[in-house]
């Protein structure tokens, strides 16, 4: 499904095909979003619901960026949506939550069966996570939580940090309001790949042209937070100056 700006990224989920609905099995959704840094509400997650059962399809959710949030906002699951636990399944990971990228260890809560359905799969595919990963989860999950909130105060600086330098070189970009990136509509005269070898060939910063997720991100780069902030400003300093580069050519 594309995910359009005009649409704040979500799905229009009216312009699927009636057939095409009724034959799928699987909606898949992930909110907050990466790469477009979009957020759903719970008023989006009641529609999904609504069309999961009408078109008898398991909506899967991928939620790892829930509890990387800014400026006081909090994003639903679709579990809250009375009546999702008949239609969907949620993910979630310990990569983004606990800074535990490469652990390898996340979560699927939802329907029954099809939670049964996964365990019998994921068993029959793989012999489990290592037990002091397991440990280290389990501490993560039940210890103190309130850490969370100065943590995502570095992201947010960061945020804050990459969305003020696009804004003084005249590049549009959305506040996002959860995950860990900017999505970044790239100047005139570029296609995103061009525009993301072009940084990195000159300023050296690497971005990830929108085109690699899709068709329909073409137009648009993704930055990450996930460098140090010190860092990150740094390669904000060396992108004003490169934006005399791209403002010739366009
Ligand atoms: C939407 C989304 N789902 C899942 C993952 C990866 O999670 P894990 O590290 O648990 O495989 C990422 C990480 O980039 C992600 O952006």
């Amino acid at each position: 499904m594309p995910l359009l700006a005009e649409n704040g990224f979500l799905p229009d989920l009216e312009a699927v095909p009636r057939d095409m609905a009724l034959a799928s099995k699987i909606l898949w959704l992930n909110y907050p979003n990466n790469p477009t840094g979009a957020v759903a509400s719970l008023e989006f997650f009641e529609r999904v619901v609504d069309f999961a059962r009408r078109n008898e399809l398991l909506v899967c959710h991928d939620n790892p960026y829930c509890d990387v949030t800014f400026d006081g906002y909090t994003a639903p699951s679709l579990l809250q949506v009375p009546g999702a636990m008949d239609v969907a399944l949620e993910f979630n990971s310990l990569s983004k939550t606990y800074n535990m990228a490469g652990w390898r260890i996340g979560m699927a809560v939802g329907n029954a069966m099809a939670v049964e359905a996964l365990a019998r799969t994921k068993t029959n595919i793989d012999s489990g996570v290592f037990r002091p990963i397991q440990d280290a989860a389990v501490v993560a999950l039940t210890g103190d939580q309130t850490w969370l909130k100065g943590r995502n105060e570095i992201y947010r600086e960061r945020r804050d940090l990459i969305l003020e330098t696009l804004r003084e070189i005249g590049i549009q970009a959305a506040r996002t309001k959860a995950s860990l990136y900017v999505w970044a509509k790239i100047p005139d005269g570029y296609n995103s790949e061009e525009f993301a070898t072009q940084l990195l060939e000159e300023a050296w910063i690497s971005v990830a042209p929108g085109s690699a997720f899709g068709p329909h991100g073409e137009g648009f780069v993704r930055i990450s937070m996930g460098m140090s902030t010190e860092r990150i400003r740094e390669a904000m300093g060396r992108l004003k100056r490169f934006a005399r580069l791209f403002s010739n050519r366009s």
